[in-house]
């Protein structure tokens, strides 16, 4: 690799969850402030952060497009850094493959990028893929200005190991941001506009750490002390585990009126067996006694799950098993996927690996039953009031789009601006949003 001159633009492409989104927003300000500019929309940028997902197959495969397609005309490459849970796994495979990449940067050492973007532009390219003690999260710029609704990592990591999954390898073991970290960084997203807050994490519910007056407090007292922050309106959290579901947490979400009525609780699959096999420590019953445990404190609360369809050895029975837990539960929302074996998980050797077809007649199937429970959702909703947080405008003229306490994407038209709450009533449910007429304005 030759050297090149310091890059004067980059652009971030975030993959997978919310956990790479705020990861690639950090990562645009790290660079920001080290005098690097965001390229403007349809520009070319001086250096490319891709931040990768490695959750499903093709996501590798996709990398390696993506590097290809940043080839410009005359031949010439902008400066190339693959960051995220891929860089993680398949490091030094990349830096082999794709000589025109200059750098291989880990989720846990992206603080390092300024470095490394001096050695490529010095001709050296360069991986970082260790998981260091020390905690990117000290070494990172103060938030730049943000919008309404804003993520907060509070957790990294999973001691989970479930057979599927390969986030055990990516992210490394759990860890817990300090309360002091965690509050300090709030204040600052507040400050710069956030009025809801999504505390985010592989595992969020496992977060554990010593409130201000030096109390052992787990993630219900952090999202206890955040609702006194004034000017935030709304918490979320996500993604959790069946597992780390307290007593104290579901108990918070009868009495913090701030915590918003929407729960994501993979689930993943409704048979016990499978379950078993795939070592989440849940039975489909515990599951849906957990449920009603929330449901008894917040019974308008809506309800997310995550689906694995197709895990090896899944029968047609077993299957069965979990469109009557869908039934059962009529879920708001869910994310639904094909098995897809990752290299170096248990299950991606046992026996029964499920023939695609079959996997994408479930996924189908599966996917029905959902779509009908989250139109059924969103119609049961119409004649309710709520309110709404303006996130953008709409694409019809003086329309708005927000999200509903229920996480709906709601459309209304109205006096109103982003980052404003607004008091609606729903009028009509479609299979994906709502529309809505305003009341009031319940203030910025
Ligand atoms: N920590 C969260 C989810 C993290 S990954 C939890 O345990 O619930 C997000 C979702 O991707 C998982 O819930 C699962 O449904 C899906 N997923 C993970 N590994 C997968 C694989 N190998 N094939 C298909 N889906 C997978
Ligand atoms: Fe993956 Fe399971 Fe950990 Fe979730 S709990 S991140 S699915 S290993
Ligand atoms: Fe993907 Fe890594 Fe998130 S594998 S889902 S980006 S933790």
């Amino acid at each position: 690799m030759r050297p090149t001159p310091p890059p004067r633009t980059y652009r971030v492409k975030s993959f997978g969850c919310q956990m790479n989104v705020y990861d690639g927003e950090r990562m645009g300000e790290l660079l920001a402030a080290e005098g690097i500019a965001p390229a403007a929309e349809g520009a070319e940028a001086d250096l490319v952060v891709l931040n990768t997902c490695h959750i499903r197959e093709k996501a590798v495969d996709r990398v390696y497009s993506d590097i290809g397609r940043l080839r410009r005309e005359d031949g010439t490459v902008p400066l190339i850094a693959v960051a995220g849970c891929v860089a993680q796994a398949e490091g030094e495979e990349i830096m082999a493959r794709a000589p025109s990449v200059a750098m291989v940067v880990g989720p846990q050492a992206y603080h390092r990028l300024p470095g490394l973007i001096a050695e490529a532009t010095a001709g050296r390219r360069a991986v970082d893929t260790d998981m260091p003690a020390e905690t990117k999260f000290g070494a990172l710029p103060a938030r730049r200005k943000v919008g309404p609704s804003a993520f907060l990592t509070v957790q990294e990591g999973c001691d989970k190991f479930c057979t599927y999954c390969v986030v055990p390898y990516t992210r490394g073991a759990e860890v817990s941001r300090p309360f002091s970290d965690i509050f300090g960084e709030a204040e600052k997203l507040v400050e710069a506009g956030a009025k809801e807050l999504t505390l985010i994490g592989q595992n969020v519910n496992a977060w554990s750490g010593t409130d201000a007056a030096g109390r052992a407090s787990g993630l219900d007292g952090l999202i206890r002390a955040l609702a006194k922050l004034p000017a935030l309106a709304r918490i979320r959290y996500t993604t959790s585990h069946p597992a780390d579901m307290t007593e104290g947490l579901i108990a918070a979400h009868g009495e913090v009126e701030k915590l918003m009525p929407f729960l994501h609780l993979p689930v993943q699959s409704g048979s016990d067996r499978v379950l078993k096999a795939m070592n989440r420590s849940h039975t489909a019953d515990s599951y849906l006694k957990l449920l009603e445990r929330v449901r008894a404190v917040r019974p308008d609360i809506a309800l997310s799950g995550d689906f694995i369809v197709g895990f090896p050895g899944e029968t047609e029975a077993e299957f069965e098993d979990t469109l009557r837990l869908i039934d059962t539960v009529g879920y708001a929302q869910c994310f639904s996927f094909k098995y897809s074996p990752r290299p170096g998980t248990p299950a991606a050797t046992m026996p029964g690996q499920i023939a695609p077809e079959v996997m994408d007649e479930r996924l189908q199937r599966l996917q029905a039953a959902v779509n009908r429970d989250q139109y059924a959702f969103n119609r049961a909703a119409v004649g309710r009031r709520c309110t709404v947080l303006v996130e953008r405008k709409g694409k019809l003229p003086g329309q708005w789009l927000g999200k509903s306490p229920w996480l709906q994407s709601v459309h209304f038209e109205g006096d109103a601006a982003i980052g404003e709450l607004v008091e609606v009533e729903l009028t009509h449910g479609a299979p994906n949003s709502l529309h809505a007429e305003m009341v009031a304005s319940a203030g910025a």
